[in-house]
């Protein structure tokens, strides 16, 4: 038998499988790492911890019986986008990586729109947002110029794991085109606005497509987790398009519901012609020609994270869910907004914060955690709203990751989206698309059409049920009244955080 193996680099940790040729998951782990919070809006990761645990679950896999080393033929990654990993001349990590979720740069997206706004536009199909990796790149030379003096290269998260674990620099274009700095018609780095932001040239890194093979493991890695020098190992792609992959989102008309820290709506696009409105991005795709549009909202398994760890740590999801199932839709009269880090779409605000709205005294942590689940998903229904008055017909979606996990949580997506909502049989979110990507690469299939056709199988469909269709279609829309409600109160707060 032969296998591929997929690696994640999550927020919250890195999820490693071996697939084998038949689509088999043969064995998965998932190794967790810190999140460093030191001021409101910060969010950062020490690129080590990334290399440490990704070996961690690597060697793992590899003492798990009855797979033998040689047995691996590939490898490819998936990652976190945006994340800013800078490198000196001797290629070490100048300083923590600064993530996705991390908001700390409005004042340079406002500076860069001011500046560039139409072309940044027109040249990345993209607008300046906190999240992607330009501003963080402004910021540094802003705030920290003794850092910026010795910038030799810049990565994103999962091409810094690639390069310590391969010793080959790349960057694949469905992560570069997150960084604001591609040029998406012509798919290179844009001299124009590296010359406008006064960023070298010569700090982006070459650039390959996601099925690219890059190298092959350095024989120190190799030797410490077990796998043979001879594995191929292949770009891989951004975590939402490697998702996308591992969904079968590889045609128009397929949409995907993505949840883990963040949640991204996704939707499959043949062109990058499509204009946007309300902050959806536009980025490539890790299929070849083929691209994506997508919404995000940043807190969305973040957001029951945070109110697990604060009402129920001991609990399971499973029990915590379960709590949530027999509360009516609505959940007796409360609301809660996921802003708890700020929000990306479809108001890109880094002052904005959660709320509870309609706290009662007979409340209880149940109707708390259900209200979360609907918060979450109402954030996510305003980037399907938004792709539906852009003209797309929304009718079925693939739900992945945490959202997946919970028939109630299915359930409530169907209603609330006003859509099918598919579940996948032994669902692995985009850890299966970076699998994927290697078991093309290595030659076992002639498309990731073709491997999608042996690998992916749907499990349940859930409809919506009309009655809660009418019930959350009328508190979806007291739900989107609260950002405009509590903008202002939010700002007055932010202060005192
Ligand atoms: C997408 C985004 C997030 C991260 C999460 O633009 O910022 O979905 O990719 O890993």
């Amino acid at each position: 038998m032969k296998y591929v193996m997929g690696i994640d680099l999550g927020t919250s940790g890195v999820k490693a499988i071996l697939v084998d040729e038949s689509g088999r998951v043969c064995c998965e782990t998932t190794k967790s790492y810190r999140l460093i919070q030191s001021k409101p809006g910060y969010c950062e990761q020490n690129p080590e911890d990334w290399v440490e645990q990704t070996m961690a679950a690597m060697t793992e896999l590899m003492e798990r019986k009855p797979v033998q080393s040689r047995q691996v033929e590939g490898i490819s990654f998936s990652g976190q986008m945006h994340g800013l990993v800078l490198l000196d001349e001797s290629l070490q990590v100048l300083r923590p990586a600064i993530l996705w979720n991390d908001t700390r740069t409005t004042p340079q997206c406002v500076r860069m729109t001011e500046k560039l706004g139409g072309r940044l536009q027109a040249i990345t199909k993209n607008q300046a947002l906190e999240g992607f990796t330009l501003p963080k790149l402004l910021w540094v030379k802003e705030h920290e110029p003794e850092i910026d003096q010795r910038i030799h290269l810049f990565l994103l998260p999962k091409d810094y794991v690639r390069y310590r674990l391969t010793g080959a620099i790349h960057m694949d274009y469905s992560d570069a085109a997150g960084t604001l700095l591609l040029d998406m018609g012509e798919q290179t780095w844009s001299e124009e606005i590296c010359q406008t932001f006064d960023i070298p040239i010569r700090i982006c890194p070459p650039l390959v497509s996601s099925e690219a093979e890059v190298g092959t493991l350095l024989p120190q890695i190799a030797k410490e987790t077990g796998m043979t020098e001879e594995v191929k190992v292949f770009a891989g792609g951004a975590d939402n398009a490697c998702g996308a992959i591992g969904a079968g989102i590889l045609s128009s008309g397929h949409t995907l519901c993505s949840i883990g820290t963040s949640g991204v709506i996704l939707s499959y696009e043949e062109n990058h012609n499509r204009e946007l409105n309300g902050n959806l991005h536009l980025f490539h795709h890790a299929k070849k020609d083929a691209f994506y549009t997508m919404g995000v909202t940043l807190s969305a398994g973040y957001s029951l994270d945070w109110i697990k760890s604060l009402f129920a740590p001991n609990d399971s999801f499973k029990d915590l869910l379960a709590g949530a199932k027999d509360i009516a839709p609505g959940a007796n009269g409360l609301l809660f907004t996921p802003y708890l880090v700020g929000e990306r779409t479809p108001h890109a605000d880094s002052v904005i914060r959660g709320s509870f709205i309609g706290l009662d005294s007979r409340h209880e942590k149940a109707h708390m955690v259900r209200a979360v689940l609907e918060g979450i998903t109402f954030s996510l229904n305003e980037s399907i709203a938004l792709f539906r008055q852009a003209g797309k017909r929304i009718d079925a979606i693939v739900s992945i990751g945490g959202g997946a996990r919970s028939h109630t949580w299915l359930q409530m997506q169907a209603d609330i989206f006003q859509a099918e909502v598919i579940q996948l049989e032994n669902e692995q979110g985009p850890a299966l698309g970076a699998a994927m990507l290697a078991a093309v690469g290595c030659g076992w299939y002639e498309s990731l059409e073709a491997c999608a056709d042996q690998f992916i199988h749907q499990a349940v469909v859930f409809t919506p049920n009309q009655q809660h269709v009418d019930v959350y279609d009328h508190l979806f829309r007291l739900y989107q009244s609260i950002y405009t409600n509590t903008r202002d109160i939010h700002a007055g707060l932010a202060q005192y955080r």
